[in-house]
């Protein structure tokens, strides 16, 4: 069954194809890639800014009043004060970097202070997710939902771990040992947008993090909840795009996965 998709959408997909081209050839060439560094392991490409740019011309084209929040450019202030973009040109950089197809382009639109619409599209598998507040979630034109598991030893859940000087080391270990102990096994995929568009999808079953920004996971939250998944903070709250802790499941395990967590925090 396929839906309209509205005219926001539309213009995110556009957008979104429209950068992933260059993008593709640039992962072909990647070893050619001229690369600088952020600092350690966190490493900018020439793709990722051109890929931002390329974006934002777009969506500027198409929505010239809209605001922007980005990863590589940070804050431009639109003539609309309620409406902004939330971008990041690359999501899963290490991957891309390495040569490992796991990454993908993630555009949120908020809108007063809600997220109301996201993309996620992974260029080399061409899978394009998106959803709409009120319109569900769709995976190219297939609808999504998130996975029927109620059984933590049959399922599979997504995180991410903290590298070189990022997020408190003892404490993940710990939360892993809890989630590996209980569930079918644990995933690291390295892209925290594509994760939580594979929790939509029902492929797993879950995701926790902490440490990630607003652009990582805007457009990953509207996909889990219109896919009928349930999105918060590790503890409950509402703060996501905040805090950037996130945790993310099936209704049915969403309680007894963020329990499972918590438990390990002494
Ligand atoms: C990263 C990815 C990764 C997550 C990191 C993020 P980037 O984003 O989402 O899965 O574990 O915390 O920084 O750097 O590839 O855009
Ligand atoms: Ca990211
Ligand atoms: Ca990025």
């Amino acid at each position: 069954m396929a839906t309209l998709q509205s005219a926001n959408i539309t213009v995110m997909v556009k957008a979104a194809r429209k950068a992933a081209g260059k993008l593709k050839r640039d992962y072909g060439e990647v070893e050619q890639l001229q690369v600088s560094t952020k600092g350690p392991a966190d490493f900018v490409t020439v793709a990722d800014i051109r890929t931002e740019e390329m974006l934002r011309d777009s969506l500027a084209h198409a929505r010239p009043e809209y605001g922007f929040l980005m990863e590589e450019s940070g804050t431009i202030a639109g003539n609309d004060p309620n409406r902004r973009w939330i971008i990041d040109p690359i999501d899963g950089t290490t991957n891309f970097i390495h040569g490992i197809p796991y990454f993908a382009i993630s555009i949120a639109l908020e809108e007063n202070n809600q997220i109301t619409a996201g993309v996620i599209y992974e260029p080399i598998n061409d899978q394009m997710f998106w959803a709409e507040k009120g319109n569900g979630a769709w995976l190219n034109d297939r609808r999504m939902r998130v996975s029927g598991r109620s059984q933590m030893e049959q399922s599979i859940f997504a995180t991410g771990i903290p590298f070189l000087n990022r997020g408190d080391h003892k404490q993940f270990l710990q939360q892993i040992e809890s989630v590996m102990a209980v569930s079918a096994g644990i995933r690291r995929f390295g892209s925290a947008a594509l994760d939580l568009a594979y929790v939509a999808a029902g492929r797993f079953d879950g995701f926790w993090e902490t440490g990630l920004q607003p652009w990582d996971i805007a457009a990953g939250i509207i996909m889990v909840r219109e896919a009928g998944g349930m999105v918060s903070e590790i503890n409950g709250r509402d703060g996501m795009l905040k805090t950037g802790s996130v945790l993310a499941a099936n209704p049915n395990l969403y309680k007894e996965l963020g329990q499972t967590i918590l438990n390990t925090v002494k």
